[in-house]
């Protein structure tokens, strides 16, 4: 049943290649997105002026991934909310509003939540989601599956891999559409996010590594991550994931905001994880890389290969394929999920069913 695997994680893990593949090429017509399959058609993109993300834990990592890419290609402002805060707020919801919720079980409750406000206020909901004929399938107005497959492990990999890719057309789309982006460049984009899904593959040959840099973090109680812009994304999905699955406290945070208050708990025995894979924020990094290692942490950087890092601001050094920068998440996701892994692995946990979770949140 784990094909050969020792968890279902790891199984999964490695399905993402595939299940990019599968759920990117559908979407890519004589070169540009196109969502005609899923019954959008290209009308559809030209109405909004803003657009509302909602989802709960990684679906909502993703959701921030899509918020920085549509706005970058597109300019549509973009929120990003928590589902069981969206809720409650009373947003305010203006009328050319598009709410995007993202779900991999469909079921979740706080998010099938904001499907319903959203449709009481009159605006149109897209839901992308992975388990067909799913409660938030049924309900929203339109649905792009997502084509990960089962998941079994309670805690997501290949789902996210998957709603990101969909967050990147969505994203192509909309700038497509409004004309904010040429269609040279839109062309170059989709290649670009096809080659990022090749680029994937690589990435599970780091799996040595990954469990390398697992076994450095044995003894640790607390680990942050941090990184700025996409890489902060980032660092958010690789800290939920460690906790989950190893029971390690992490934090995550935007590297800017460490020296604001919580550089006071770094230590010699709090190693920081730098998420460093944008090219254009490198400096910035460098002086939070130094911030943390002048207090003592150990550093493990997590970058591309052909950044210029000095060898002296870290203790280890994974490289990632070099892809444009806005392309980095979907491959740096990949480690961040095998040294969760591993670390879950080597302190002989349940890492398929870690212990407090379920695998669809169906109560509030
Ligand atoms: C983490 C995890 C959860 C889910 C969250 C939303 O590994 O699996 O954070 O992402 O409960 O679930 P869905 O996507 O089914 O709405």
């Amino acid at each position: 049943k784990k094909g050969g695997f020792d968890h279902f994680m790891l199984k999964e893990i490695f399905e993402q290649p595939q299940v990019l593949s599968d759920t990117i090429h559908p979407r890519i017509i004589d070169g540009f997105p196109s969502f005609t399959q899923d019954g959008i058609n290209d009308n559809f993109w030209l109405h909004f002026n803003r657009i509302s993300i909602v989802a709960c834990g990684t679906a909502l990592h993703a959701g921030m991934v899509g918020k920085a890419i549509i706005e970058k290609l597109s300019h549509i402002p973009v929120e990003c909310d928590i589902a069981s805060e969206f809720r409650y707020r009373n947003p305010i919801m203006t009328k050319n509003t598009l709410v995007i919720v993202i779900s991999q079980s469909g079921e979740t409750l706080d998010t099938l939540a904001a499907v319903r406000l959203a449709k009481l206020r009159g605006l149109p909901t897209l839901a992308i989601v992975n388990v067909p004929g799913s409660s938030i399938s049924r309900e929203a107005d339109y649905t792009i599956y997502t084509y990960a497959g089962p998941e079994i492990s309670v805690a997501s990999t290949k789902a996210y891999s998957v709603q990101l890719s969909i967050m990147y057309l969505v994203a192509m789309k909309l700038a497509m559409t409004t004309g904010t982006r040429s269609f040279e460049e839109i062309r170059t984009l989709s290649k670009g996010l096809l080659e990022a899904a090749e680029a994937s593959q690589q990435v599970l040959k780091l799996k040595e590594e990954a469990k390398f840099c697992a076994q450095q973090f044995a003894k640790i109680k607390d680990l942050f991550f941090f990184g700025r812009g996409l890489d902060y994304s980032l660092s958010l999905e690789g800290s939920l994931k460690m906790k989950e699955i190893s029971y390690i406290h992490c934090e995550a945070y935007a590297a800017g905001e460490m020296k604001h208050g919580t550089i006071a708990l770094i230590a010699p025995d709090v190693p920081v994880v730098a998420v460093c894979t944008q090219e254009f924020l490198l400096s910035k990094m460098i002086g939070n890389i130094k911030e943390v290692q002048s207090r003592g942490a150990n550093v493990l950087l997590i970058t591309k290969e052909g950044m210029e890092i000095d060898p002296e601001l870290y203790n280890h050094r994974i490289d990632l394929p070099a892809l444009d920068d806005i392309f980095m998440p979907l491959v740096g996701v990949i480690v961040l999920q095998l040294l969760a892994y591993y670390s879950a692995v080597i302190r002989d946990l349940d890492v398929d069913k870690p212990r407090n979770l379920a695998k669809s949140v169906t109560v509030e």
